[in-house]
C-alpha cells in the first residue's frame, strides 16, 4: 500500500467533503466514505464498525470484500479483540498484522482470505470515539508519519460527518415517531373500531421502528391461557403463526415470557436464546423485541416485532414499542368500556320497555275492567233469557235452534269478557298463593295438551331442573300462563310447517326460576314483537284468536313479580321465557273447598236486590220457576225496608241475593246494616257482582267471606249457589 502525493490527498479530501453532508443518509455516507478510502489505498477489503452497548461492543455497519457467510459472525465483536482496543484506546491509526492463529474473529477471517495486514483508523467526533474504519491488505503496510497524520485527519472528517448525519437522522426519526404516535392517538380519540386501531398500531410499529420487519399483536385468551394473534403486519404473504395451530402460552417463548414478567424483552439473536420457541412455520428472523400489553395490573397480551438482522433493536426502539403497546392497551380498554356501556344501555332500554309496557297495560286494564263490567249485565240477561225461552213450552224447533245460537254467541262474548277480567284482575289481585312446584305445574299442564300436540305432529322435549325450589304463586294462574304459551307455540308450528318441536326447560338462575318455551315455528316479525303483549293483538283469523293470551300471561307474571319476554331463535322459531322470582314464606290460606251439592231447595222466600231491571227480572223468573217466592228491591235502602216489613209481619226471608254496586245504598252498606239489624240473615246472603276487578269490591267480598256469583252467570250457576246458601 502506498500513499500518493499531496494532490492525491487533496483529491481524496475533496471527494470526502462532497459526500460528508450532514443531511446525507447515514448508510450512504458510510458506504461512500469506505469506497473513497479503499479506492485511494488501492484495496478491496474493508469496513466500518461503530461502538455499541455503551462502548462495550462493536457492530459492523458496512463492509466490502467479505462473503455473506462471514458476515454473521463478524456482525458483533466483543471488547477483548485487538480491533476494539485499537479503536478505543489507540492514539490514532494503527497497523496490525493479521495472524491466523491467535488473532480475533476478524483477523482469522481475513487470514483465510489471504490478507496480511489490518489498518484500523479510529473515527471520532468531539473527542469521543465512535468506532473505526478498517482496511486490510494482502501486502505489508508501512505508514510514515505523514501518512498517519493524513489518515487521522480523514478519520476525524468521517467521524464528524457520521456524527452529524446520525444526529440528523435521529431527529428525522424522532419526527417520524412523533407523527406515528400522534396519528394513533388521534385515531384512538376518533374511532371505536378496535380492529382498525390495532391494525394501525402494528403497521405504525413496523413503519417507524427502523429494523422491524414483522409485527404481531397477541391477546391472551384468559380461559385457555393461550396467546392468540389479533393484529398482524407481515412483509411476507404467508402468516407464520396461523391462529388455531400450535399456540404460545403464558410463560412459553419470548412473548410468553414478556407476558408473564410484564417486562420488555429484547433478544438480539433468537438462535442463542433458550426462551425462543419456534412456533408454526420456519421463521427467518434473528432479533425479536416484545412489549407486554398492560391494563392496570393485568397483562392482557403482547406486541412483538422481529428483524432478520441480529441485534436489530435499540433502547429507543424498546421505548417506542412500549408506547405503541400502551396505545394498544388503551384501545382495548376503550373497547371494553364501550361494550359495557352498550350492554348497560340495552339493559336499561329493556327495563324501560318493560316499564312502558306495564304502564300501558295497566291503563288498558282499567279501561277493560270498566267495559267488561258494563257488558256483564246485558250478557247475563241475554244468556239467562235465551235459556229460559228455550225451556218455555210451545217453542218450535226452529226458534229453539235460534235461541241456542243466541245463547252460544252470548257465551262466547262472556268468555271474552271473562278473559278480559282475568287480565285486568291478574294485574291487581295477588290471588291465592301457595308454595308451588313449578316443574309439577308444567308437567300437569303439558299432560293436558300432550294428546293434541301428538296429533299435530309436535314433538315435545323437556329439560326440567330438578333443583328448583318451591315458590309462592297461584298455581291456577301459572297453569294458565303455561297453557297459553304452549297453545301459541302449537299454533305457530302447525301453521308454519304442519309439525314441529317444542322444547320446554326450567332453570334456576340467581334465585329466579326461568321457564322457557322454544319452538321451531314461524318466529316473530319485528312488528309482532313490538305489540305481542298488547291485548287484542293477534295475527290469527277472526274467531281463532282474541289476542288476549299473552296479555293475560304478562299480567299474571308481572303480578307475581316476574317478567316475560319473547325473542327469536337464531335458526327459526320463537322462544318465550318466563322469569319468576323465588318467594318463600307462609303460604296463604287455601281456598275453601267446594260446597256440598245439596238437593235443590223449594218454596223459599228470596229477596232479590238488583238495580238492573233485566237482571232482576231474570233472577225473579228463574227463582219463581224453581218454586220460590221472590220480592224485588232496587237498592240497599228499599231492601232494608222490605226486611223490616217482613220481620214485623212475622214471615222473614230465607235468602237475600244482592248486587254489590247499586245507586243509593250499595251492597256493602246493606251488609253492614244487616249485620247490626238483621243478624239472623247474615249467613243467608249471596252477592252477585259484575265487578270483581275493583279494589273496593274485592276487599268487601274477601272480608264478608260470603258466597258470590260473578256476572254473567248461567242459570245452572245461579241454582248451584242458591242450593249451597239455602241447603248448606
Ligand atoms: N310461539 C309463537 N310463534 C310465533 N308467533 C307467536 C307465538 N306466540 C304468539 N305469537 C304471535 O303473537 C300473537 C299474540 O298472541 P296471543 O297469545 O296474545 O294471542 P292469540 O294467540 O292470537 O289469541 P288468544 O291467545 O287470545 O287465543 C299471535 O297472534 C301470534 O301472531
Ligand atoms: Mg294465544
Amino acid at each position: 500500500m502506498n500513499v500518493r502525493k499531496t494532490h492525491v490527498r487533496l483529491t481524496i479530501l475533496n471527494e470526502l467533503l462532497a459526500v460528508c453532508s450532514p443531511t446525507k443518509y447515514i448508510g450512504d455516507l458510510r458506504e461512500q466514505s469506505l469506497s473513497i478510502i479503499l479506492e485511494a489505498l488501492g484495496e478491496t477489503v474493508g469496513g466500518i464498525y461503530l461502538l455499541r452497548d455503551e462502548g462495550q461492543s462493536l457492530q459492523l455497519m458496512v463492509s466490502r470484500g467479505l462473503a455473506a457467510e462471514h458476515l454473521g459472525e463478524l456482525q458483533r465483536l466483543g471488547s477483548r479483540c485487538a480491533l476494539w482496543q485499537a479503536c478505543t484506546q489507540g492514539a490514532g491509526i494503527v497497523a496490525l498484522p493479521v495472524d491466523g492463529s491467535d488473532g480475533g474473529t476478524l483477523e482469522q477471517t481475513l487470514s483465510t482470505l489471504g490478507q496480511r495486514m489490518l489498518c484500523v483508523l479510529p473515527l471520532e467526533a468531539h473527542e469521543e470515539r465512535l468506532g473505526c474504519l478498517w482496511v486490510s491488505s494482502a501486502s505489508l503496510i508501512t505508514l510514515d508519519e505523514e501518512d498517519k497524520e493524513f489518515l487521522n485527519t480523514v478519520g476525524l472528517a468521517i467521524g464528524l460527518a457520521v456524527e452529524n448525519s446520525s444526529l440528523y437522522e435521529q431527529m428525522e426519526h424522532r419526527l417520524l415517531e412523533s407523527e406515528a404516535l400522534y396519528k394513533v392517538s388521534r385515531a384512538l380519540a376518533s374511532t371505536l373500531n378496535l380492529d382498525d386501531l390495532l391494525s394501525l398500531i402494528v403497521r405504525s410499529a413496523v413503519g417507524t421502528i427502523k429494523n422491524a420487519k414483522n409485527c404481531v399483536l397477541h391477546l391472551l385468551d384468559e380461559e385457555t391461557g393461550e396467546l392468540r394473534p389479533r393484529a398482524l403486519s407481515f412483509v411476507d404473504a404467508v402468516r407464520p403463526n396461523v391462529p388455531g395451530r400450535s399456540q404460545m402460552r403464558i410463560g412459553q417463548g419470548v412473548a410468553g415470557y414478556a407476558l408473564e414478567t410484564g417486562q420488555v424483552v429484547n433478544v438480539g439473536d433468537v438462535t442463542q436464546d433458550p426462551r425462543f420457541l419456534r412456533v408454526g412455520k420456519v421463521r427467518r428472523f434473528t432479533s425479536m423485541l416484545v412489549a407486554p400489553l398492560k391494563l392496570g395490573d393485568r397483562h392482557v397480551g403482547t406486541l412483538s416485532i422481529d428483524s432478520e438482522q441480529a441485534h436489530a433493536f435499540s433502547q429507543s426502539d424498546e421505548r417506542l414499542l412500549v408506547t405503541f403497546a400502551a396505545q394498544a392497551a388503551a384501545a382495548l380498554e376503550n373497547a371494553r368500556l364501550v361494550a359495557d356501556l352498550k350492554q348497560s344501555l340495552s339493559d336499561l332500554q329493556a327495563m324501560q320497555a318493560q316499564l312502558v309496557q306495564s304502564e300501558k297495560l295497566s291503563a288498558i286494564g282499567q279501561l277493560i275492567a270498566g267495559v267488561a263490567h258494563e257488558l256483564n249485565n246485558p250478557l247475563t240477561a241475554i244468556m239467562g233469557y235465551a235459556q229460559l225461552l228455550q225451556t218455555t213450552e210451545g217453542v218450535d224447533e226452529g226458534t229453539h235452534r235460534d235461541l241456542n245460537k243466541i245463547y252460544l254467541q252470548a257465551q262466547r262474548a262472556a268468555k271474552i269478557v271473562q278473559n278480559l277480567l282475568t287480565f285486568a284482575r291478574a294485574r291487581q289481585r295477588s290471588g291465592e298463593r301457595q308454595l308451588v312446584d313449578v316443574n309439577e305445574i308444567l308437567e300437569r299442564t303439558l299432560e293436558m295438551r300432550l294428546y293434541q300436540l301428538r296429533v299435530e305432529n309436535i314433538e315435545v322435549t323437556t329439560q326440567l331442573d330438578q333443583r328448583l325450589p318451591q315458590t309462592l304463586a297461584d298455581a291456577n294462574q301459572l297453569q294458565q300462563v303455561f297453557l297459553n304459551l304452549i297453545n301459541n307455540a302449537q299454533d305457530a308450528m302447525t301453521e308454519f310447517r304442519g309439525a314441529g318441536h317444542l322444547e320446554i326447560s326450567t332453570e334456576l338462575l340467581e334465585n329466579t326460576i326461568h321457564i322457557s318455551f322454544a319452538d321451531d315455528g314461524s318466529g316473530l316479525s319485528e312488528e309482532v314483537q313490538k305489540h305481542i303483549f298488547e291485548p287484542f293483538f293477534t295475527t290469527k283469523e277472526i274467531g281463532r284468536g282474541t289476542g288476549l293470551g299473552l296479555s293475560i300471561c304478562f299480567g299474571i307474571v308481572s303480578q307475581h313479580g316476574g317478567r316475560i319476554r319473547a325473542e327469536n331463535l337464531p335458526g327459526k322459531g320463537a322462544k318465550f321465557v318466563v322469569e319468576l322470582p323465588v318467594i318463600t314464606g307462609a303460604p296463604s290460606k287455601e281456598q275453601t273447598a267446594d260446597e256440598s251439592l245439596a238437593s235443590r231447595p223449594k218454596n223459599k222466600r228470596v229477596l232479590v236486590v238488583e238495580d238492573e231491571v233485566d237482571v232482576a227480572g231474570l233472577l225473579q223468573r228463574v227463582l219463581r220457576e224453581d218454586g220460590h217466592q221472590v220480592v224485588l228491591a232496587d237498592n240497599g235502602k228499599s231492601a232494608l225496608a222490605h226486611l223490616a216489613e217482613a220481620r214485623n209481619a212475622g214471615k222473614g226471608f230465607d235468602l237475600i241475593i244482592s248486587d254489590v254496586k247499586m245507586p243509593g245504598m250499595n251492597g256493602s252498606t246493606l251488609y253492614d246494616h244487616i249485620r247490626q239489624e238483621e243478624t239472623n240473615m247474615v249467613n243467608h246472603l249471596v252477592f252477585i257482582t259484575g265487578d270483581t276487578v275493583s279494589q273496593s269490591t274485592q276487599v268487601f267480598l274477601q272480608k264478608a267471606d260470603l258466597p258470590y256469583l260473578s256476572k254473567p252467570f248461567s242459570v245452572e250457576e245461579l241454582r248451584h249457589v242458591m242450593s249451597s246458601a239455602l241447603g248448606g
